[in-house]
């Protein structure tokens, strides 16, 4: 104003000042005395101009330089918001540009930068452009049975960031129908806007309290995802907005990030005061701190080896489970001759007969285990043997964990496995269990000392810095090492580092990209319960149109009904369920043809790992029956969802593994084997060139 005033330009309006005589460039001056509200606009402690402002500014310039006049209750508005903008202590310019065509202007809000804060047009000399002139309050109260106090509405708003003064808080209790999507609240206008509201076209404080609401409606699909008001598709004040009125507001479209509403402002009898429609509302990616609370990964980090190798000349006394391959063999120069080598053909041997007892025989005169039998190659493409092989291992594994505990002695195992860590991975095999199983023994038997160590090549050199590893670096200090190239490496689970590029606290617009296709099939194993369900609804809610459940049983009628509830709300995704054992090839085969013929021309582009079968148990409970049961649907199951998806390019190849593969937990060796399969199945695939991600829910 003082800058308005002193260029003499009087635009007859609080907020703007013309800068040049032709009526198209505008400025607008945002500071604590001229516009002290907009500070009462928060998110998450920052001040932001709200959108609503914008607006304003849009329709107040516009009106401001039409010749002829026209009345604001023929012009229509259109805006998107593109960038924040930061409200600090000192004061700021806006500039707003217009470029005024014959039955419209185009106008641009700008920081004094040029950078875009918002962009829109407004269309004048329209007449009855709005959709409904009044509307029925008293049927909409009548079906909106859900009461959210307004206390509620401004927690759910504060949960996701945003802070609001008072000045802003002026929405009443909220009436909401949950089936229609709709909501309705009073607003008695506060004193202090009240004193302002007639000299704008629509106050910025009580346009944002509609934008406030969409709360209301996104809190089911959103939950608590902060929601940033991205554009309105149009917007007519039809007349001056009232100091007691009302909200009505529908949702008109859901997807992703995107919610879309529409609704008005109407006076005590109904009578439409202002119309908006296609309200943008944008969901944010969740916050960088939180993904850093919750992701988690295993990082491999290199450590140097103290001496120069193989000097010691402590050569350990140890019993090893021999591999067939020949590192135990190559490794023997470095081993005490009092060494004891087992091989694996001994014991499966003695599978069918009293096997734990030869194994207590075994491990009598030994406190040092080298275990290498995860080193046993694994024929992806014979999913069933597969299981019966790696079951095996992991019943041969335990049954040396149990013998050890029974002694009284400090035992140490150390489980050697080749090609099981990161990129190294390029085969599939036994060791891929052991992770997971041993990292569970670390909790469960916490007498017995656990080392899984890696080997990336046979070659001579990591021989020996593997025979140095043993010598010098404890599975106590160091559980978990990987050998390559003469240099060691230990894990440590990190925060997985979360790169926004972000250069403050507001939260980015997530980018718009489509992660499902509408022609394309989305393959969920284990998709009728739990993660799987959730999943399919996921994929429903993203875009994706053809979603195949794979389960050993028929839905029951209540899922059948939630699944055509789902192709309901989603329009455009159908959903069927496939009888299905995915820990038989025949099955899974059979499922993939009749999958093509549901959904012809459409490519399998994802899958969706989720199947599950549990056996919990101590150590010394469990059967080699339990580890096969256990393994079957993840590990058969994913290898048969492998083979029938071969060739196809998928966007997602997605196992749910579980957190117990990382950490452990006791009583769940099978359980992390199987898991633990998962996960470094999926580096196999990525190794492969092949879509792959497991994901270890907690
Ligand atoms: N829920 C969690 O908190 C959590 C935590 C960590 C990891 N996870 C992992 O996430 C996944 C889902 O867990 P959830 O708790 O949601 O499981 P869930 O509700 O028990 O669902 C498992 C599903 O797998 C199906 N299934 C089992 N064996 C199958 C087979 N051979 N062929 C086809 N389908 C089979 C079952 O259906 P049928 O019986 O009809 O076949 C069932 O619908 C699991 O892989 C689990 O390990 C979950």
């Amino acid at each position: 104003h003082q800058q308005a005033n002193q260029r003499g330009v009087n635009a007859s309006h609080p907020l703007i000042y013309g800068i040049n005589s032709d009526n198209v460039e505008f400025g607008c001056l945002v500071s604590q005395d001229t516009t002290p509200y907009l500070y009462e606009h928060q998110n998450n402690g920052v001040a932001l101009v709200p959108g609503a402002f914008y607006v304003e500014l849009g329709l107040a310039c516009v009106m401001s330089s039409s010749r002829p006049k026209v009345p604001l209750s023929t012009c229509q508005l259109s805006i998107s918001f593109s960038a924040p903008c930061v409200l600090t202590q000192s004061s700021q310019v806006l500039s707003i540009k217009l470029s005024p065509q014959k039955t419209m202007t185009t106008f641009e809000v700008l920081s004094s930068s040029n950078a875009v804060y918002a962009a829109g047009q407004v269309a004048k000399g329209l007449e009855g452009v709005v959709e409904e002139s009044s509307i029925s309050f008293q049927a909409i109260y009548r079906r909106c049975k859900s009461v959210i106090s307004r206390k509620e509405v401004y927690e759910a708003l504060s949960q996701v960031g945003f802070q609001y003064g008072s000045i802003f808080r002026q929405l009443g209790d909220v009436h909401y129908c949950q089936e229609l999507k709709e909501a309705i609240t009073s607003i008695k206008v506060n004193e202090e806007t009240i004193r302002h509201m007639y000299s704008y076209c629509i106050h910025p404080v009580l346009l944002d309290c509609f934008l406030q609401m969409t709360a209301v409606l996104s809190s089911r699909t959103f939950q608590s995802r902060a929601g940033f008001p991205s554009g309105i598709g149009s917007l007519v004040v039809l007349r001056p907005l009232e100091e007691e009125m009302m909200i009505y507001m529908r949702m008109s479209k859901s997807t992703g990030n995107c919610l879309e509403v529409c609704g008005c402002f109407v006076d005590k009898h109904g009578s439409v005061l202002a119309e908006l429609k296609r309200v943008a509302i944008t969901f944010m990616k969740e916050s960088s701190s939180r993904d850093n609370e919750f992701l988690f990964e295993n990082k491999w980090k290199e450590v140097s080896l103290s001496q120069t190798i193989g000097h010691l000349g402590f050569k350990p006394r140890v019993l090893v489970f021999a591999d067939k391959f020949g590192i135990a063999e190559q490794l023997r120069k470095h081993l005490h001759p009092a060494s004891r080598y087992v091989m694996y053909e001994g014991w499966e041997c003695l599978m069918e007969g009293d096997a734990q007892s030869k194994m207590r025989v075994e491990v009598e005169d030994y406190d040092e285990i080298l275990f290498l039998w995860g080193i046993q190659k694994l024929n992806e493409d014979f999913p069933g043997k597969a299981v019966d092989q790696l079951a095996k291992c992991c019943e041969a594994y335990r049954q040396v964990v149990v013998a050890l505990r029974e002694k009284t002695s400090r035992c140490s195992v150390r489980v050697i496995t080749y090609r099981t860590t990161d990129r190294y991975v390029d085969h599939v095999n036994c060791g891929f269990a052991l992770y997971g199983m041993t990292r569970t023994c670390v909790v469960e038997v916490p007498e017995i000392t656990f080392q899984l160590i890696d080997l990336s090549s046979s070659t001579s050199l990591d021989i020996s810095v593997l025979a140095d590893v043993l010598v010098k670096y404890k599975g106590g200090d160091y559980p978990e090492v990987c050998i390559s190239q003469g240099r060691i490496y230990v894990s440590e689970i990190r925060r997985t580092p979360y790169d926004t590029g972000v250069l403050s606290d507001i939260p980015l617009y997530e980018p718009q990209k489509q992660l499902f296709k509408q022609n394309a099939v989305y393959v969920v194993a284990g998709g009728l319960t739990g993660l799987g369900f959730e999943t399919v609804k996921f994929i429903a809610e993203n875009g994706g149109g053809c979603i195949a459940i794979l389960s050993r049983r028929i839905p029951s009628r209540e899922k059948q009904e939630e699944m055509r509830a789902l192709q309901q709300q989603y329009k455009g995704s159908k959903v069927v369920s496939v009888q299905c054992d995915v820990a038989l090839t025949s099955d899974v085969e059979k499922a993939f043809q009749s999958i093509a013929s549901t959904f012809v021309g459409c490519p399998v582009k994802g899958v969706f790992q989720s199947a599950v079968a549990l056996h919990d148990g101590h150590l010394e409970v469990l059967k080699l029956a339990d580890f096969h049961k256990v393994l079957s649907p993840k590990v058969a199951g994913t290898l048969n969802l492998h083979r029938a998806t071969r060739g196809q390019e998928l966007d997602y190849f997605v196992c749910y593994s579980s957190v117990t593969s990382f950490l452990g937990n006791a009583t769940q060796t099978n359980y992390a084997a199987a898991n633990s399969f998962l996960d470094l199945f999926c580096l196999y695939r990525r190794n492969c060139g092949l879509s792959g991600q497991a994901i270890n829910w907690g």
